[in-house]
């Protein structure tokens, strides 16, 4: 198993991408904490728990900066270390610019931004006391590449993609690794929320010609959070069925 004994704190895994990767952590030996503010993430760790494996649920957001510092302790606390952070939790408030107002500029940055800030700060001092880390945040294409109607998504996105290669920098030689992957077009509730004519026109320009699954994701953090990618730092991974922008 290529996480056994690990400890991996994973962001808005309550469901879709997030709880993908909760259940591939788990089969691979990890103990999972999720971190999300929905009740379902205690249905989720209590599904894995069912399988027989290790994981809980802390009902928290990612934006509640002294929050995440007490929740960080507590798990440091009872687990006794942390190797891993995925910084998975996002939500999406889609406008044109002409459209888009402060609040939803704001709410965006404050969970697809700062909130990625937030987890990662409480949690880097203990990977650097252990010297030894993971930090795997989630961008997407958009963040590479720009999209109609996402102003604030991509700025945030293409935010977390900075981070990542500043604590690439500052971090390393405390065996702490940060990557980024950057998700296509995949099946959650958050793009069943669009519209079908236009879920179809996205579909239309993936080569691979499908929506990606959660897990097709989850098996990138799996492998970022190995040992085997103890040498890949600073990266952006694109997850995306072949789609180019
Ligand atoms: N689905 C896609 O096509 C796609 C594409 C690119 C990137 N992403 C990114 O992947 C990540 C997961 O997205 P998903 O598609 O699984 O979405 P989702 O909406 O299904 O799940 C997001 C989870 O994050 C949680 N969350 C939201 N705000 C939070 C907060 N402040 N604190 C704690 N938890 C919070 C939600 O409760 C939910 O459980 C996000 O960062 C998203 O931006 C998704």
């Amino acid at each position: 198993m290529r996480l056994e004994n690990k400890i991996a704190i994973i962001t808005g895994a309550a469901r879709g991408i997030g709880k993908g990767a909760a259940e591939i952590f788990c089969k691979e030996g990890a103990t999972v904490i999720i971190w999300d503010l929905l009740d379902a993430g205690e249905e989720t760790a209590q599904e894995l728990r069912n399988q027989g494996f290790s994981c809980e649920f802390m009902k928290i957001s990612t934006t509640d900066a002294p929050g995440i510092e007490t929740a960080a302790r507590e798990v440091k606390e009872k687990y006794g270390r942390i190797d891993i952070l995925v910084n998975n939790a996002g939500i999406t408030r889609d406008k044109t610019l002409l459209k888009m107002s402060h609040l939803e500029w704001q709410q965006v940055i404050d969970v697809n931004l700062t909130g990625v800030f937030n987890c990662t700060k409480a949690i880097a001092p203990y990977m650097v006391e252990q010297q030894y880390g993971r930090i795997i945040c989630t961008s997407s294409i958009v963040g590479v590449h720009g999209n109609f109607g996402q102003t604030n998504y991509v700025a945030a996105k293409a935010g977390v993609i900075g981070m990542v290669r500043t604590w690439a920098k500052e971090l390393a030689k405390h065996g702490i690794t940060s990557n980024a992957v950057a998700p296509g077009f995949i099946r959650t509730d958050m793009t069943d929320a669009i519209p079908e004519e236009v879920r179809q026109a996205s579909i239309n320009a993936i080569p691979a010609k499908r929506m990606g699954e959660p897990k097709d994701i989850a098996y990138a953090y799996l492998y970022l959070a190995s040992d085997e990618a103890s040498y890949v730092n600073g990266q952006v991974i694109g997850v995306n069925g072949g789609q180019a922008s």
